[in-house]
């Protein structure tokens, strides 16, 4: 299959999506998001058992949503892009099989969460994740609110979400959002070794062990994305949203009421 905005490469048991959106630095509109779903139910055709999320390039795991994109949004259109968004996120998480994510540079908004939905992370050096939305007027609406929490203490969610921190790679791997930080030109011969070792493991026992593992986290998960999908949507048309996406926009500070 091939589309405009990720590539998927399957090969013995493991499969790697790229975002591939560089001039953007792999920031998402729909159609990535669309590209992103799409590529992750093949993999599961594909039965592939572990799946790496990557960005292309050097710079940018994923920049998060496409910020020009949704500027004027209206609340309606928030609301449906939030559920597009948190479509991705129970994609992620009810993958079958164990999901990587390969942080190679940027990983901020939407790229921080689409991270914290999968099982494990891996960063290289370079890279820097945060949720940083409130900079921008709004929140995180496609389950960072709730995909934090369930990695760190909540006064660090806390402070991730309402400072929008943005975190080397030593620092989130301090506080906990990254498992594991290395050298920038190994992190894809690292991963593609956890890849292998996992793949080899019995395969029905690897699906039974993160499901139970997940059922953990399940009981508060629907209803809180609920409240964050429309938390978020609802701050679209707001003098401090419109104004934060502008200046991102316009490369210059917002200035907020
Ligand atoms: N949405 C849309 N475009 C984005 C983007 C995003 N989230 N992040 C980066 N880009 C674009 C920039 O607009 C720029 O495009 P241009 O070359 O057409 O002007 C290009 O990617 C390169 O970004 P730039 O800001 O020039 O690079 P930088 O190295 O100076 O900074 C970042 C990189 C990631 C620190 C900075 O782009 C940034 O803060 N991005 C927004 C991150 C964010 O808040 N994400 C959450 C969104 S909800």
């Amino acid at each position: 299959m091939s589309w405009n905005t990720v590539t998927l490469d399957v090969a013995d048991g493991v499969a790697r999506l790229t975002v591939d959106r560089p001039d953007a630095l792999n920031a998402m509109n729909s159609e990535t998001l669309d590209e992103i779903g799409d590529a992750i139910a093949e993999a599961e055709r594909e039965e592939a058992r572990v799946l790496v999320l990557t960005g292309a390039g050097d710079d940018a795991f994923i920049a998060g949503a496409d910020i020009d994109y949704m500027k004027e949004f209206s609340t309606p259109e928030a609301l449906a892009y939030a559920e597009r968004g948190q479509d991705v996120v129970r994609d992620l998480l009810s993958y079958p099989g164990v999901t990587i994510a390969a942080i190679n540079g940027y990983a901020f908004g939407g790229g921080c969460e689409f991270a914290l939905a999968c099982d494990l992370r891996v960063a290289s050096e370079r890279a820097m994740i945060g949720q940083t939305e409130i900079d921008l007027g709004i929140i995180p609406g496609w389950g960072g609110t709730q995909l934090l929490q369930r990695l760190v203490p909540d006064e660090t969610a806390r402070r991730l979400i309402l400072f929008g921190e943005r975190l080397d790679a030593s620092d989130a791997h301090e506080r906990g959002l990254i498992g594991e930080v290395v050298a920038h030109g190994e992190l894809y011969d690292h991963v593609d070794e956890m890849a292998a070792e996992l793949a080899a493991k019995p395969r029905h026992a690897l699906y039974a062990a993160k499901e139970s593992l997940n059922a953990f986290h399940e009981g508060g998960i629907e209803s809180g994305l609920n409240v964050e999908r429309r938390a978020w949507s609802g701050l679209f048309g707001t003098p401090d949203q419109r104004e934060g996406m502008a200046a991102f926009v316009e490369k210059r500070d917002p200035e907020f009421e």
